[in-house]
C-alpha cells in the first residue's frame, strides 16, 4: 500500500533529515586513516541523542548498530567494527534517523585519505547517479524512469548497478511501498504522485553487479570483490518538483 504524506508530515520528515544531513557533515570531518567504524557509530549515537533523535536501524529486524558501515567491496549492511580505516579505503555510512516518529534515510560514501583514481571515479559517478535519479522524481513520471536514468548512466561509465538491494518509500516505517530499483526500463512501475516520499540509493560496483551475504546474515559484498559505493537521499515528490529532505 502506498501512503501519501501531507505537507505537514513532509515538514516533520525534513526535520529528521536535517539532523541526518548535519550528522553526515560531522562524519565527513572525522573520517581519516586510523578511525574505526565503531567509533563513527558511537559518534552517531551520541550526536542523535544530543539532537533528540534516535537511530532507527538499531534493533530493526535485529540489526545491532545505529549505522551500517560498508568498506570497499561491501555493498551495504556492513557492521561497524574495531578495524582502523586505512588510507585508500572507501566507506559508506548509512543511517535512518527517527525524530518524533518520522524517519529520514541517507547514506554517503567517503574516501579515507587519498584513494585510487578508480575509487575516486566510482564515488563521483555514484553520486551523479543519485542526482540523475532525483531529477526524474517528478509527478507523473514512473518509478522506472528513475531506475532507467541511473542504470543507463552507471553502465555508460563502465560500472554496474546492484540488483539485490533497492530504494523504498519511507514515512513512519523504514520500508514502505513502492520499491525503487536502480535498474530497469523507463516508463514502467507505479506512477509518482504528490506526497510520495521515497529513497533513491544507488549502489554501484566497479565490477559485476552480483552480491553475496556473509555468514553474519547482513554484510553484503560484491561477489567478484570489486569496489562498491552508495549515495542515498530521502526525496519528497511535490508540486514544486523533487525536494531532498536529507539536506540542510
Ligand atoms: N538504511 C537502509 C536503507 O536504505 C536500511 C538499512 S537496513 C538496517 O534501506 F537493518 F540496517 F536497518
Ligand atoms: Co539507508
Amino acid at each position: 500500500m502506498i501512503t501519501l504524506k501531507t505537507k505537514e508530515e513532509i515538514a516533520l520528515m525534513k526535520k529528521a533529515g536535517e539532523i541526518l544531513a548535519s550528522c553526515h557533515k560531522e562524519i565527513a570531518k572525522i573520517i581519516k586513516p586510523g578511525i574505526t567504524t565503531m567509533e563513527i557509530d558511537q559518534f552517531v549515537e551520541k550526536y542523535l541523542q544530543r539532537h533528540g533523535a534516535t537511530p532507527e536501524q538499531k534493533g530493526y529486524h535485529g540489526y545491532p548498530y545505529a549505522t551500517c558501515a560498508s568498506v570497499n567491496d561491501v555493498i551495504c549492511h556492513g557492521f561497524p567494527n574495531k578495524n582502523p580505516l586505512k588510507e585508500g579505503d572507501i566507506v559508506t555510512i548509512d543511517m535512518v534517523v527517527n525524530l518524533n516518529g518520522w524517519l529520514a534515510d541517507s547514506a554517503w560514501s567517503y574516501p579515507v585519505g587519498k584513494v585510487s583514481d578508480e575509487a575516486r571515479r566510482l564515488l563521483k559517478v555514484t553520486k551523479e547517479c543519485l542526482y540523475k535519479g532525483i531529477e526524474k522524481a517528478v509527478i507523473g513520471n514512473r518509478i522506472g524512469d528513475i531506475s532507467h536514468a541511473i542504470q543507463s548512466y552507471a553502465e555508460s561509465e563502465g560500472f554496474s548497478v546492484v540488483r539485490d538491494f533497492v530504494g523504498h518509500a519511507i514515512g513512519k516505517d523504514m520500508h514502505e511501498d513502492p520499491q525503487v530499483p536502480h535498474f530497469g526500463p523507463a516508463g514502467k512501475g507505479p506512477r509518482l504522485k504528490e506526497g510520495m516520499v521515497i529513497t533513491i540509493e544507488p549502489m554501484i560496483n566497479t565490477g559485476k553487479f552480483h552480491s553475496k551475504v556473509d555468514p553474519d546474515g547482513w554484510t553484503a559484498r560484491t561477489a567478484d570483490k570489486s569496489l562498491s559505493a552508495q549515495y542515498e537521499h530521502t526525496i519528497a515528490i511535490t508540486s514544486e518538483g523533487p525536494v531532498i529532505l536529507t539536506e540542510q
